[in-house]
């Protein structure tokens, strides 16, 4: 794992507003102190995400997400930490320290790596008449081409390669640009074929896509293999393009580059492609971050129907009430980029939008040749479709479905009850509790303790978590709420927090301190009573040295006051 200096996520969070980060996604009104809105973690008519821009942390009453800006970017745009904190940085005009040695930093080299191939390949497109007439036949636009960053591969074995310095060429071959044969002889992968990058969702390149331009040229089309960079199961062709039109009702997702780049070049920007794989349930939940639907577009063929049937089942346990997955299949021997070439945008447009729903599409599966006239239809029916009902999360989808399975089959369905693992935090009233909330909810509080305090001796649970507060507090004594949570992260705790911390905004900052003070009195002096009560049941059976008879002295008089 990448490490990042704490002083630098401190510094981050104190240069950067959590406000700005969420506004510009989520649209906020003034509450009291802080802001609202609906949440956009889980589907609310009534707002109960807050922002609070002095504690620098948002917080969903309703389905408990909350962190700082980190946290919010991680989850809102899908990114890892690393990824959350240099686009934060990258607002923030700070560049982001990572220690040496580290994966992150030999991902960064094979970033440049695939960055360049593109470059190269893009530049020896110029003077191939051949490759660019293929190009201009397929009605791809110059401008199309330079949005895709289309290239082309010399037909030669070392044509890349040797662009390349000899230090590179391990990093060359990391990234699957070039491959060996048995006697370990290194040559280009791709060779004469036009060049499609494949970039992640920050647009940086990760691999690519080949596809043959003559006849007889095998295969079609050649795909970078998995590498540290590219997790084909992981990854959507043109998402990084796709996202920015977020504010579309849905995404299309297609099965060819080409079909990603025709519906480009006709003004239909908000599609994606898989790479030459199965619909993943990362896909999924990568595109429901963006878009509250998905509209699956396969060939239509045989092999698209496959396909279609296949993402239908990887969708049902991911198909929350609020998102919707519909089905589009064009006509026989059509796929998107050959329909919206022949019959262009609206016509394409107009097929989308009848799409046929999730739950049509699955029943027509599940039906598929049984006749449900006979009782006997109706009872294969019934069976095949236990399955598929209880992989559906709960709610009023998994319901409707129930019913039209039941309306069918004229037979009643048991639903499993699947335990909800979203049982909601229960604050749990207890001092350590209270000490934990009021430190981070204003951790200048820690300033009250006594030098030198430590609570793991009370031995209650959750004292070291107290301790381990402490001492951040006390190393970085102006530490904000969110920079302290922050440091938290890979804590089991973390989640915890926030909630933790919102306990107290009622008060004002005297009765936090008033209440801090309280407690930790409270807490040592239960300390001393249980330290008191062991030395009086020691004295009574074998009787006390000096020292001890000296400290039951000390405990007796500090617990008077
Ligand atoms: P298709 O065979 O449907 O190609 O493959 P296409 O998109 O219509 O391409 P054109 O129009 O002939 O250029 C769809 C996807 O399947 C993967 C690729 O990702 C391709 O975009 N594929 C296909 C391969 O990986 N290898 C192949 O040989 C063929
Ligand atoms: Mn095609």
């Amino acid at each position: 794992m990448a490490s990042i200096p704490n002083e630098f996520i401190d510094e981050l969070i104190h240069r950067i507003d959590i406000y700005d980060v969420v506004s510009s996604r989520v649209s906020l009104k003034k509450a009291g102190k802080d802001y609202s809105g609906l949440c956009p973690f889980h589907n609310e008519n009534t707002p109960s995400f807050t922002v609070s821009q002095q504690k620098q942390f948002f917080h969903c009453f309703g389905c408990g997400k909350n962190g700082s800006a980190i946290g919010f970017l991680m989850e809102y745009e899908g990114l890892d930490f690393v990824d959350a904190v240099q686009e934060l940085a990258q607002m923030a005009g700070l560049e982001v320290p990572i220690s040496q040695g580290h994966q992150q930093k030999g991902h960064k080299n094979l970033f440049a790596i695939t960055e360049k191939a593109a470059r190269i390949f893009r530049h020896q497109l110029k003077g191939q008449d051949q490759v660019i007439n293929y190009i201009k036949n397929r009605g791809v636009s110059a401008a199309t081409a330079q949005t895709f960053q289309i290239g082309y591969a010399l037909d030669q074995w070392d044509g890349l390669m040797k662009r390349f310095d000899f230090s590179e060429h391990g990093q060359l071959a990391e990234t699957g640009l070039t491959t060996s044969n048995d006697r370990g002889k290194v040559y280009d992968k791709f060779r004469n074929r036009l060049m499609f990058p494949i970039h992640d969702r920050r647009a940086r390149v990760i691999a690519f896509g080949g596809r043959a331009i003559e006849a007889g040229q095998k295969p079609k089309y050649l795909n970078s293999p998995e590498t540290p960079l590219f997790h084909k199961s992981h990854e959507l062709y043109a998402y990084h393009l796709a996202r920015k039109h977020s504010d579309e009702s849905h995404v299309l997702v297609v099965e060819g580059y080409m079909d990603v780049v025709a519906l480009f070049e006709h003004g239909i920007k908000n599609a994606v492609a898989t790479l030459g794989t199965a619909t993943s349930p990362h896909h999924i939940k990568n595109l429901f971050k963006v878009w509250d639907e998905v509209v699956f577009c396969f060939d239509g063929d045989n092999a698209g129907r496959q396909a279609a049937e296949k993402a239908l089942f990887t969708a049902l346990p991911l198909y929350l009430d609020h998102k919707t997955i519909r089905f589009l299949f064009l006509p026989q021997g059509h796929d998107p980029d050959s329909y919206v070439s022949e019959f262009g945008h609206d016509a394409f447009k107009a097929q989308a939008a009848q799409a046929t729903p999730l739950s049509e599409f699955l029943i027509q599966v599940i039906s598929k040749g049984i006749d449900t006239d006979t009782l006997d239809g109706r009872a294969k029916l019934f069976h095949q479709a236990q399955e598929p009902i209880n992989q559906l999360p709960k709610g009023a989808f998994k319901k409707l479905m129930v019913q039209r399975i039941e309306d069918l089959t004229q037979q009643t369905i048991q639903t499993q009850v699947k335990p909800s693992n979203k049982t909601t935090q229960r604050i749990d009233p207890s001092p350590v509790r209270k000490i934990i909330s009021l430190l981070v909810n204003a951790p200048e509080i820690h300033q009250q303790l006594p030098e030198g305090l430590k609570f793991s001796p009370f031995g209650n649970k959750g004292v070291a978590l107290i301790d381990k507060i402490v001492e951040i507090c006390r190393r970085n004594p102006q530490i904000s709420s969110a920079a302290l949570i922050e440091s938290f992260r890979d804590d089991a705790a973390y989640e915890h927090l926030v909630p933790l911390a919102r306990q107290y905004d009622h008060l004002s900052d005297e009765e936090k301190t008033h209440e801090f003070n309280d407690l930790v009195r409270h807490m040592q002096k239960r300390h001393r009573q249980l330290q008191i009560n062991t030395l009086r049941e020691k004295q009574m059976q074998h009787g006390l040295t000096q020292e001890e008879k000296q400290q039951l002295v000390h405990l007796l008089t500090e617990n008077m006051n």
